[in-house]
């Protein structure tokens, strides 16, 4: 077949280089840029993920086995944080039922907020967050709550996790001692990205591409249905030359609205490797690797936590700047990996469940954007 690569927003200036870089194919003619001509602002980074759980204590317990730090602690609250100087990574809010509430963003620059409010016809109210700040308070098209918040102050920087010395072929970094890492949880440096599943996808991806400015930077498609758009897209934010991880947040068109899972980085291999055998002997369930990803090209291990809910453990991921246009691929479960163990059936909640079976049929009966042959084409990706 042959196919006409575009440059997808039909500037000069973009880099069409998929084949070395990230993914096999550009965009064909007409299909979507991948970014906005004129967003409303452009968010900075993901600020932190908001949860709620019923045993504030328990979460605790996982939370300093997967290596957060506390940042606060109250009655109802409790603030998780990487080592990194920024803003906390999870705040953990005592509730009913343990699940995901939402992401809050991280604005540029303070007017961001005040420009959103107009255009969102909302306002901007107190953030409630240690050290105070501000928030504009939105829902997404899947019907997420996101928050775009500006903090007032920043946590300071913790001690790290170093890398171990390495030595490669004959460039010899450690001589005269032994590698000893201790076994001891990984350290959490930030987090990296939220996944999350919708129903309505097209909508919710043209809404944060609008209204928060990110930019696509693979998308992907089901086998033999390209021509009805994408069904996955890996989003970061647009910090123009600065470089900045392939994927701040991802979403894919499936049965549920819903959290698929977070990623937190740590220093390297080693601490994943180790951090990994700490939690396996406190009991707890590996989903699915180690192994290293294809899209974002991440070292990744992936991780249950009590309530169920899947977190990452990553290392050494892409970080692109504006000037990459969005590849373009076929979803498949091989395309997850460059190497590893097979993606687990657990991982890719492939396990039919009564609430999964429940999400299906609402799916297929409600006005949003599956149909019985996206539901088979998601079914075919999750088997090749
Ligand atoms: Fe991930």
């Amino acid at each position: 077949m042959s196919e006409t690569r575009v440059n997808a927003v039909g500037t000069s200036d973009l880099r069409t280089a998929h084949q070395d870089l990230h993914s096999e194919q550009g965009a064909l003619r007409g299909e979507h840029p991948g970014r906005s001509r004129s967003p409303v602002i452009k968010v900075a980074d993901l600020a932190w993920l908001e949860f709620q759980k019923p045993d504030l204590d328990r979460a605790e317990v996982f939370a300093r086995d997967f290596g957060f730090g506390i940042a606060a602690r109250t009655a109802g609250e409790l603030w998780l944080r990487g080592t990194f100087a920024g803003s906390p990574c999870i705040v953990i809010r005592k509730g009913r039922t343990s699940s995901f509430i939402g992401p809050a963003f991280r604005a540029a620059e303070r007017p961001d907020l005040d420009r959103l409010a107009r255009a969102t016809g909302t306002d901007v109210r107190d953030a409630d967050v240690p050290g105070g700040g501000r928030a504009v308070n939105l829902l997404d098209p899947s019907g997420f709550p996101v928050r775009v918040v500006h903090c007032r102050e920043e946590l300071p920087a913790l001690p790290e996790q170093q890398p171990l010395p390495l030595n490669f072929g004959t460039d010899h970094r450690r001589r005269n001692t032994a590698q000893r890492p201790p076994r001891e949880p990984s350290r959490i440096q930030r987090l990296g990205h939220v996944v999350l599943e919708t129903r309505v996808f097209g909508r919710a991806l043209d809404w944060y591409l609008d209204t928060l400015g990110m930019i696509v930077s693979d998308f992907l498609f089901l086998d033999g249905q390209r021509d009805r758009g994408p069904t996955m897209a890996f989003l970061r934010c647009d910090r123009g030359g600065l470089a900045v991880d392939h994927h701040t947040l991802a979403m894919h068109l499936g049965p549920g609205n819903g959290y698929v899972h977070s990623a937190y980085q740590v220093t390297d291999l080693d601490s994943i490797a180790a951090g990994g055998e700490y939690l396996n002997e406190r009991g707890y369930k590996r989903s699915w690797g180690i192994g290293r990803h294809i899209l974002g090209s991440q070292l990744f291990d992936y991780w249950r936590d009590p309530d169920r809910l899947l977190l990452e453990h990553f290392a050494d991921g892409d970080l692109f700047s504006r000037d990459l246009e969005p590849g373009w691929a076929s979803m498949s479960t091989s395309g997850l990996a460059q190497w590893g163990p097979p993606a687990t059936r657990d991982f890719l909640g492939a396990s039919p469940s009564p609430a999964r079976v429940r999400d299906v049929i609402q799916a297929l009966r409600g006005d949003n954007e599956m149909d019985p042959a996206r539901l088979l084409g998601l079914l075919k990706a999750a088997n090749s």
